[in-house]
């Protein structure tokens, strides 16, 4: 009897190999040279094109090998692709061109996309290089005043109406802008990822999702010169844990509304994870002059080491702080719960509630919550302005009730 189960196993496993091949299209095999300074784009391009149109029936991987480093041109992979599921398999070294010049002529929001592929899945045990020191060097935010600064530089990986993708196990680093773009996609899931860029780099967010819904992001460390993570509007039923993030601005949603439209984002779950001397921590921030709801949004199970604003919703964000003028609409938010989140501020308002005058926050919830300087017995508080809400052993109390 005990030596039938696992002889089961073997035969199902067999059965179920040989119903599904995997068909492996590797970039060696045409043309690609692996020496990371001659364009191995179109190697890339020809293999993509023998996975994404190959058997219905099977999987199609497309094989980045272990030893060699491919520059890549910006390029974009389209679909649909006949394969239910398609491997991107990453296990050597892929290289932006150093030069923004490569990209004249081109969309420079993007290096390497992703379009209408179902079932895509993106890994590896590689490392993806965006090589963005010339997008910053040369960025307005940083440089306003230089001659023909540019204000948007490409997006490492970007996906586009990829339903059902996966992207995980790889380390991306240096990105002229994004790192990671989940555009119009449902079902997406990242996980394992390890995203570096220095702290003093202009919009070098980690993830940005945008108009996606059913979208996880896991067991991940971030650090940029921007948000680890930000969620945009259009989106649902956003799960993220166990996320190591600094530096880096923190985990955000918004900025949400910045040309005064319907916001929607809904049903967003942000737990398990640390801050490291970031400048926020748990943050929602909204243009004054949007529209349309932000709800059921639960921040829970932090930590927070050294960070400046550990729990923050800014109603007022604006370009430049101060000189937006006051109006009379707002993104509604309600149905917020901050609950066990802890650790230390630089700052000494550990809780910053700046609501909209005009379009008041309501059902806060607070519980669990003990935030202290991180200087030694410096005095801390909370301001919360035209929220409403009840908060269980919070301290710095925010409603005082
Ligand atoms: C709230 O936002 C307004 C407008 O930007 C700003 O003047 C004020 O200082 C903010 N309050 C806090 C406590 O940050």
């Amino acid at each position: 009897m005990d030596i039938m189960f696992p002889l089961m196993l073997i035969l199902g496993l067999v059965t179920s190999i040989t119903a599904l091949p995997i068909m492996n299209f590797d970039v060696f095999d045409y043309g690609a040279t692996g020496f990371g300074e001659d364009d191995d784009s179109q190697a890339f391009m020809d293999a993509w094109r023998d996975a994404c149109n190959g058997e219905t029936e099977g999987e199609a991987g497309v094989i980045v090998p272990e030893v060699g480093s491919f520059l890549l041109n910006p390029i974009m992979f389209y679909g649909p692709c006949n394969p239910q599921i398609i491997h991107f398999i990453i296990l050597g070294t892929i290289i932006a061109p150093g030069s923004p010049t490569s990209w004249n002529g081109l969309d420079s929001s993007q290096w390497i996309a992703f379009k209408d592929v179902t079932g895509l899945n993106v890994y590896g045990s590689g490392l993806v290089n965006g090589q963005g020191k010339r997008w910053w060097d040369q960025s307005c935010r940083y440089h306003p005043n230089k001659d023909g600064c540019t204000k948007l530089a490409p997006t490492v990986f970007k996906f586009l109406s990829c339903n059902e993708g996966t992207l995980s196990n790889l380390q991306i680093v240096n990105s002229p802008q994004t790192h990671v773009l989940i555009i119009d996609s449902k079902g997406f899931t990242v996980d394992n990822l390890m995203i570096q860029s220095p702290q003093n780099t202009p919009n070098t967010d980690g993830i940005h999702i945008h108009s996606s819904h059913e979208v996880k992001i896991t067991n991940s460390i971030i650090g940029s010169g921007d948000d680890c993570i930000s969620i945009g509007d259009f989106t649902s039923n956003i799960y993220i844990a166990n996320i190591i993030c600094g530096p880096g601005h923190g985990i955000s949603i918004g900025s949400l509304g910045k040309d005064g439209e319907m916001v929607q984002v809904e049903n967003i779950r942000i737990s398990d994870s640390s801050f490291k001397r970031t400048t926020n921590g748990a943050r929602i921030k909204t243009w004054q002059v949007g529209q349309g709801n932000i709800r059921h949004v639960i921040f829970e199970n932090l930590v927070f080491d050294d960070v400046e604003n550990p729990i923050i919703i800014d109603q007022y964000y604006c370009d430049v702080r101060g000189m937006c003028k006051e109006e009379k609409t707002g993104v509604k938010i309600s149905d917020v719960v901050y609950k066990n989140l802890y650790g230390t501020s630089s700052t000494n308002i550990a809780i910053n509630l700046n609501c909209s005058r005009s379009v008041r926050c309501s059902g806060i919830k607070m519980k669990n919550i003990n935030l202290v300087s991180t200087q030694p017995g410096k005095p801390m508080t909370s301001s919360c302005t035209n929220a409403v809400g009840t908060e269980v052993g919070v301290n710095p109390a925010c409603f005082g009730n």
